[in-house]
């Protein structure tokens, strides 16, 4: 493809207008592969002016490639591009801005220590030689209020949130020209309430003829924010169609290749699949929990509640209100700064980890690489870490690699955890399968409460779904669930009774079926106007 066939662009000139509106832009026969696996195995796929395409697909689908082919960042092994009917050469990103297609990563790209008006200079053509900065500060203003994004452009990045940081990326791509924006994963570092302004922000560009492709593996959020959809599945197209023909069910086929994904759920205001225990007493007690951060600041203030056995009870809100502090101290990572906690009846407060433990505190952690596995470790070494100096898999003084190695066998067996073998290393494994490991370790056994902290955080639907339908097994089975989560969905499907967390403290406690998504929100941004609507929810 000769470097000719490319629109008119004055090479070196910039200016946003001389990008071609995208009428159209065709992939064709695209296949890339990395060493011996086909990461894209010829996709035909068309994206249409105007149109919000949403490309769905489990974790290593393909979606990030072949994004990255039409970005010019990978070269592919077969396939063509064509802009209005037109073959490109997109040979590098600067190709591909020239051509009016912008992309936003999924790990940001901004220098911490610059402004956001530094950042957004870099790269981009055209800047006056005088005060650039001031000239930028400009630009990105501009396109800040033309699309009511917000930014401020003197900020240091290394003072932004995920958020914020994304935005500012978006902001670089409109002032680049773009006409087709490509998001890879955008929400996935976003609020709820963010990721809804985000998607105010696409539909503002679309409405002005400018197109988004964005990547995402969660259902809802292609139904609530494409106008169509393209599911890949193993490198290939599984099914494109537009949103309004589109179901949950059918979408998540076509994700998995699977006949039907079990959906684990209680929608809220929907009769309980599970029948709850009759009560069986008071699992965890809380009473006036203060906990520090780790600047020594407080993060949970005289926080008092209870879980009940066989009840899961959902911790929502924006996360850094006081529940990574909660979660820890309740699982004896962090100290009490006052008050005490009992389980089963049983005095906890001050007491290790282990002791924990065998009061049967189990954790599924936030970061699991750092807190849920030793990844240098085995898969077999892994499975057993908490556990490793019962009987059963030490004898006196010396660890029973055996009944060890039995043990983790069954764990992969069980869990579908997909390993080359028990003694993989376990940081080797995706971030589904090493969650699945925790997961099987943390349930194991009749616990008496599980504290689960965004416990399908970056999971495939797949995984998630398998997350979830364990934890609530395990709460069917009696243990108490304390689920904390930032995805609101999982909270009002899983929860018999959902905590908004606060500053420090809980906003409120409600039953499941007096909640819906807008009052959640309203209480996660602190307000409690939604508390004395009582049970409306027009309110
Ligand atoms: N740079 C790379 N080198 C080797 N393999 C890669 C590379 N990028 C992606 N892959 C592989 O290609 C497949 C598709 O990955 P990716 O496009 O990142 O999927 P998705 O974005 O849908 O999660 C995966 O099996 C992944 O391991
Ligand atoms: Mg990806």
């Amino acid at each position: 493809m000769a470097q000719e066939s490319q629109p008119n662009s004055k090479p070196g000139a910039w200016s946003p207008s001389c990008a071609p509106r995208i009428g159209s832009l065709e992939l064709r026969g695209i296949s890339k592969e990395f060493g011996g696996v086909f990461a894209n195995e010829g996709i035909d796929l068309t994206v249409r002016s105007g149109e919000v395409l949403a490309l769905l697909g489990e974790n290593g689908a393909g979606k990030t490639t072949l994004m990255n082919v039409l970005y010019g960042l990978y070269a592919p092994d077969a396939g063509l591009i064509l802009v209005n009917g037109m073959p490109v050469a997109i040979r590098s990103p600067k190709d591909a801005i020239r051509l009016g297609i912008g992309m936003v990563h999924q790990h940001f790209m901004l220098i911490p220590r610059h402004s956001v008006a530094e950042n957004a200079a870099l790269g981009l053509e055209g800047t006056p030689f005088l005060r650039p900065a001031a000239w930028v500060s400009r630009r990105i203003e501009d396109f800040a209020s033309r699309y009511d994004i917000k930014v401020r452009p003197s900020a240091p990045v290394w003072r932004l949130s995920a958020g914020e940081q994304q935005r500012v990326e978006i902001v670089k791509a409109l002032i680049k020209g773009a006409e087709l924006l490509i998001l890879d994963e955008p929400t996935s570092v976003l609020t709820d309430s963010e990721a809804d302004e985000l998607f105010a922000v696409v539909r503002r560009m679309t409405a002005e003829g400018k197109s988004v492709i964005f990547i995402t593996h969660k259902l809802d959020e292609v139904l609530a924010a494409s106008t169509r959809v393209a599911v890949l599945r193993r490198g290939r197209v599984a099914g494109v169609m537009p949103t309004a023909e589109a179901s949950k069910e059918g979408l998540a086929r076509l994700m998995t290749g699977k006949e039907s994904i079990q959906a684990a759920s209680r929608t809220a205001g929907t009769e309980n699949e599970r029948t709850r225990l009759e009560d069986g007493g008071t699992a965890l007690q809380a009473v006036e929990l203060s906990v520090d951060d780790d600047l020594g600041l407080p993060a949970v203030r005289h926080l008092s509640f209870s879980v009940r056995r066989g009840e899961v009870l959902g911790v929502a809100g924006v996360s850094g209100n006081g529940q990574r502090e909660l979660a820890e101290a309740l699982t004896g990572l962090r100290p009490l700064a006052g008050g005490s906690f009992q389980v089963n009846g049983a005095p906890a407060s001050r007491r290790s980890c282990r002791d924990l433990r065998s009061l049967g505190v189990r954790h599924v952690p936030e970061e699991r690489n750092r807190l849920g596995i030793v990844a240098a470790m085995s898969v077999a070494e892994n499975a057993v870490l908490s556990s490793y100096g019962e009987e059963r898999f030490c004898d006196g003084i010396f660890l029973n690699g055996g009944s060890i190695r039995r043990h983790a066998e069954e764990i992969i067996e069980r869990y579908g955890i997909k390993t080359p073998s028990a003694d993989a290393r376990a940081g080797s494994m995706s971030g589904g399968n090493i969650q699945k490991l925790i997961l099987g370790r943390e349930t194991e056994g009749s616990p008496a409460l599980i504290v689960a902290s965004h416990p399908t955080y970056g999971l495939d639907v797949g995984a998630a779904e398998f997350v979830r339908s364990r934890l609530l097994a395990k709460a069917g089975e009696g243990s108490a669930v304390l689920l904390i989560s930032e995805d609101l969905e999982e909270v009002l499907r899983l929860s018999d009774r959902v905590a908004v967390m606060f500053e420090g403290g809980f906003l409120a406690v409600l039953e499941n079926k007096d909640l819906d998504r807008g009052r959640i929100m309203l209480l996660m941004a602190g307000s409690t106007d939604a508390l004395e609507a009582g049970g409306r929810s027009d309110a």
